[in-house]
């Protein structure tokens, strides 16, 4: 097959070759069930890496126009995609995934009144609260809303594929290389690369887990004492992250389009922060993903202020559609770390997250990261980097965010059905998590406990504000099959109901 490629053109090479397969299937001379190229042969031919072909691959299958058989390469999917599809412009490098659609979309009424919240004193206790969470995997029967991932799905898949990872193990034997297998770190950048961020696989460093990212970064930029600017609500375990390393915290006060970026030009004049920890994309807990002009705006305040960033994107995998680039792809200077991870998209018992780092103290962070434990874990790294070599990961992700699509739908029109009709709350696209504001005279701590006595568990918005301070709020996981999101809807709604009817 040959492939005309323009090497000097915008367009990402992988995704030249994405589009000349589908032209070649949609104008006939591809037809339904015939064979592509090898990866390796076409790689040959085209003069491309194989991750390259990989890659464009990986895109049609996500597309349904290919699709691997195992053990004996890509074939052209018998039932195409409509035309409308095939005439979709797509001139950005960033893709869309698990498109259906929406007849109705539910809207979100999401805009509370508050403060910024300057704590001054220590409450949010996240090591308690994941203590108790683990607890609930005992309690089968209960119905846990406060999940922070997503249900697990296709074990056979991990199965096979951490055995077909396990073909290198001899190098375990290996001390293995702080800042992650090299291969692995390639397969990131391109990831990275459709999402807007051209970065190398030498400014990656691999974490155990976002978690190590965000806690190295946090001893890298503050001391004891100095101030970091978060969104409020926020992730509850950075907030707990910054606690410890007593950090003065600054919560500004997130509107639906984001953190109120009024407010944050103020408190950066007023109090002169280090830094700012953001979740740009798919929020926790609101779910919200902010605007190409918000992130421009916020990286240009902060670095009018010096003030270092880091971004979060934990949740950007989980995207229905396409997302803006991140607020990294706008650094010029390297004052923003993107912190990512695979714990949302694949499981987060392999521990394997990321950072992107094109600053001055790259080198600085990768000694921290050696003097904490080596490296992660060989083997995870190598289950991972078969995931995506293999093209699972896609296929995993397409499916993932269909069935969210319509979880979240159905958990929408759940809280329509039971819930008080002065609750809002935000719709996410993508994600785990719906943001539930409540009327400001429900106290959660009763609700809580009541749910918890009729086997439904719940996250406590308290937790995700410093200090504890905030509105009163409910983060509650989508991905739970129907029934069970029916159900616990609706003894929530009877509990807010009679709360409410003894006022
Ligand atoms: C916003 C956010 N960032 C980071 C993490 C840490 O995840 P992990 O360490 O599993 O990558 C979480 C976990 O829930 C999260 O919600």
């Amino acid at each position: 097959m040959k492939i005309p490629l323009d090497r000097q053109a915008k367009q990402p090479i992988y995704l030249q070759i994405r589009d000349r397969i589908h032209h070649l299937i949609h104008t006939g001379h591809l037809p339904p069930n015939s064979q592509l190229p090898s990866i390796r042969a076409l790689a040959q031919t085209t003069q491309v890496n194989k991750l390259t072909v990989i890659e464009a691959y990986s895109v049609l299958e996500a597309d349904g126009l290919v699709q691997a058989r195992q053990g004996a390469g890509y074939f052209i999917t018998s039932g195409h995609l409509p035309s409308s599809a095939t005439q979709r412009k797509e001139q950005s490098a960033v893709i869309a995934f698990g498109q259906h659609p929406q007849p109705d979309p539910p809207t979100a009424t999401f805009n509370p009144a508050q403060q910024v919240i300057l704590p001054t004193q220590d409450i949010n206790d996240f090591p308690s609260i994941y203590s108790a969470s683990l607890g609930s995997h005992n309690h089968p029967d209960y119905i846990d809303f406060g999940l922070g991932f997503p249900q697990p799905i296709a074990l056979a898949d991990l199965q096979r594929i951490a055995r077909r990872a396990m073909k290198e193990a001899a190098t375990f034997y290996h001390p293995g290389d702080p800042q992650g297998n090299l291969d692995l770190r390639r397969q990131i950048a391109q990831i990275l690369l459709q999402q807007g961020l051209e970065i190398t696989a030498e400014n990656l460093i691999i974490t155990n887990g976002s978690m190590q990212s965000l806690s190295l970064l946090t001893h890298q930029y503050l001391m004891p004492g100095d101030r970091v600017i978060v969104e409020a609500p926020t992730y509850h375990g950075m907030l707990s992250v910054f606690q410890q390393r007593q950090a003065q915290i600054i919560g500004i006060p997130m509107t639906a389009d984001g953190m109120n970026l009024a407010l944050l030009a103020q408190y950066l004049e007023s109090h002169r922060p280090k830094l700012i920890y953001t979740i740009s994309t798919l929020h926790n807990p609101t779910g919200i993903t902010t605007s190409i002009e918000h992130r421009r705006r916020l990286l240009a305040l902060a670095e009018e202020y010096s003030c270092s960033v880091i971004e979060d994107n934990a949740y950007e995998p989980l995207s229905f559609d396409t997302t803006p680039p991140p607020i990294k792809a706008f650094d010029q200077s390297g004052s923003v770390v993107y912190v990512g991870t695979f714990s949302k998209a694949l499981m987060p018992g392999l521990r394997v997250g990321y950072m992107a780092v094109t600053g001055d103290e790259r080198q600085a962070i990768v000694e921290r990261k050696l003097l904490h434990d080596f490296h992660v874990s060989a083997a995870s790294q190598a289950i991972v980097k078969e995931y995506l070599a293999s093209g699972h990961y896609r296929r995993r992700l397409a499916q993932i965010k269909r069935m969210h699509r319509d979880r979240r739908d159905y958990m929408v029109q759940s809280l329509i059905r039971h819930f008080p009709p002065s609750a809002t709350w935000t719709v996410p696209e993508g994600g785990t998590f719906l943001w539930i504001q409540l009327p400001n005279a429900i106290t959660l701590q009763p609700l809580c406990h009541a749910a918890a006595k009729r086997k439904v568990l719940v996250g406590s918005g308290a937790a995700f504000f410093p200090k504890n301070q905030g509105y009163p709020a409910l983060r509650l996981n989508f991905s739970l099959p129907p029934e069970k999101t029916e159900h616990g809807i609706r003894v929530l709604g009877n509990i807010l109901h009679d709360m409410l009817g003894q006022l």
